[in-house]
Order: C-alpha cells, then structure tokens, then sequence
C-alpha cells in the first residue's frame, strides 16, 4: 500500500516537473462541452464539427473538420486532443487563427469540449431539438427516476422495482432512433413498466429537447 502511495507521489512530482502538461483530471461532461463549443468553437468548426463555421472562410489555415477519421481529429486519443485545444500540444502549421483555450479554460471545461468533440464523431444520431430546454425537462421530470446523470438510479428506482435502462451506455442508445426515443417519451412503454407517457404535460420541442439531452448523457 504504502508503495503504491510513493509511486502515486512520484508520478504527480513527475507530471508536475513538467508544468505545461496538464492530464485530463475526470471525464468530461458531454452537456457542458456542448454549452462550450456552442460559445467558442462553431464560429471556425461549424455546430457540426465539420469545418464550416462563418468565419471559417476568413481565415488563412481552415479549421480543422473535427469528425474526420483519416489521420484527423477521430483517431487523436483524448489526452493528444486536450492538448491541442490547450495549445500546449502543437497541431498543423502552428501558425493558424486555433486560439491556446488554456488561457482561458480550465482543464475540466477542456474535458468537457473532448468529450463533446467525441460526440460529434461517434453518434449516429443527431440532436433533434434544444437540449438546453431538454436538461430542464430532465432534471425536473425525468431524474427521480433515471438519476441526475441518466445511470438509471434515481431514488424512485431504489423504492420502486423500475429498472430503467442506463441512458450513459453510447453503444445501446445509439441502437435507438430519435423517432424511436420521441415515441417512448410521448406515450410511455408499453404494458406492464413504469416509463409514464409525458403527451399531456410536454410540448413537442420539450419532448424534442429532453431525446437530445438524453443523447448528451451518454459516454463516447
Ligand atoms: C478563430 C477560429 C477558431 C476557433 C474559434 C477555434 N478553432 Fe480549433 N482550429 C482552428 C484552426 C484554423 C485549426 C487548424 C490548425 C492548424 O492546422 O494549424 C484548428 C484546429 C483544432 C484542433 C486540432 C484538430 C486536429 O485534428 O489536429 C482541435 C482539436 C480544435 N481546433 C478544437 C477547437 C475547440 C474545442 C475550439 C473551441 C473551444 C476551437 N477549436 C475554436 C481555428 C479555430
Ligand atoms: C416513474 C419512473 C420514470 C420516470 C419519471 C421516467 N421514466 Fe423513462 N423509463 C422508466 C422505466 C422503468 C423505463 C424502462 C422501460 C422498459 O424497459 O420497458 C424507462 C425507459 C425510458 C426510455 C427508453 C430507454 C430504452 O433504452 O429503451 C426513454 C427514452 C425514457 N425512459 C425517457 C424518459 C424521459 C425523457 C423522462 C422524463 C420526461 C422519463 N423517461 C421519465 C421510468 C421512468
């Protein structure tokens, strides 16, 4: 145990003797990178990644497509596209328009912009509505149940027998079309489960909203 701890203090002595790396500390939150790039990325990148934002056009060095798999942004491992987008990691030419975000961005808010970056590239779904609308849905209609963070464990599911399914599993959500997904939510499942339909007490853009943010909720 003790040894463990030493190493552990050694590897952080180590990180930090190198002062400009900074590693990824948690996972990203996929909601907040959107809110991020939806401010300070789309105006190069494009809302969707591609490379085709308004000013791109402007610039001299065309922003990256950050979906792009051949030799791009796809097959760059988190910590490589953290770096870039902290500017301590150099990219391209290296003398492009990409701001370093590491002024003006904490790691964790980084994290967040990898972690919606990776959305962008791995869902097959797009986002139907506004899930800034759709958070407030979820978290006062939709959490008590399927929990804060969509793992299917609200406190109504430890007094209930409700086993909803874990909406942060990326590889069965994208199973699911957004049809599929407004559909359960307007009517409910059928039979005997508990998922209630929300047709009564949600308007479609609510309905629209809440389906993208449950998108947000999965890990890529
Ligand atoms: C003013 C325009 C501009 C803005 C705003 C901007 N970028 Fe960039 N970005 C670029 C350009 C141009 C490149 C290409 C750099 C090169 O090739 O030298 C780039 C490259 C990148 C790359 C490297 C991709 C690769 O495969 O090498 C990442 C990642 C990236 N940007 C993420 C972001 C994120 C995240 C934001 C928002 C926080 C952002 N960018 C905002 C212009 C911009
Ligand atoms: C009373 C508890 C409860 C509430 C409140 C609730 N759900 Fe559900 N939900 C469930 C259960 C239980 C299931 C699993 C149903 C099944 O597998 O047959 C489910 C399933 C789902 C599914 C299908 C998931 C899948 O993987 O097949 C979606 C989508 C969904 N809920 C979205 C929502 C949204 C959005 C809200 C809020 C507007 C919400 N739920 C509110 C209990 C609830």
């Amino acid at each position: 145990m003790n040894r463990i701890v030493t190493r552990m203090a050694g590897f952080a002595a180590l990180v930090s003797a190198f002062g400009l790396i900074s590693l990824p500390a948690y996972a990203g939150d996929t909601y907040q990178g959107y809110t991020l790039y939806n401010q300070s990325c789309f105006l190069c990148h494009g809302t969707d990644g591609k490379g085709n934002g308004p000013l791109a056009k402007k610039l001299d060095v065309a922003p990256d497509d950050l979906t792009d798999g051949d030799n791009g942004a796809a097959e760059k491992s988190d910590r490589e596209l953290f770096g870039m987008i902290q500017g301590t990691i150099k990219h391209g030419s290296g003398a492009s328009a990409m701001p370093q975000w590491g002024l003006a961005m904490p790691g964790n808010q980084i994290n967040s912009l990898v972690a919606y970056i990776r959305f962008l590239q791995r869902s097959k779904h797009p986002l139907l509505g506004d899930p800034i609308v759709g958070k407030r849905v979820y978290d006062n209609n939709c959490a008590a149940c399927h929990g804060r963070t969509g793992k299917g464990d609200g406190p109504l599911a430890a007094v209930l027998n409700l086993q909803p399914k874990d909406h942060t599993d990326s590889a069965e959500m994208n199973k699911h079309p957004n049809s599929h997904m407004v559909e359960i939510v307007t009517n409910g499942t059928p039979g005997k489960s508990l998922m209630p339909g929300w047709k009564d007490m949600l308007t479609k853009a609510e309905i629209e909203g809440v389906v993208s943010y449950l998108r947000l909720l999965s890990t890529y």
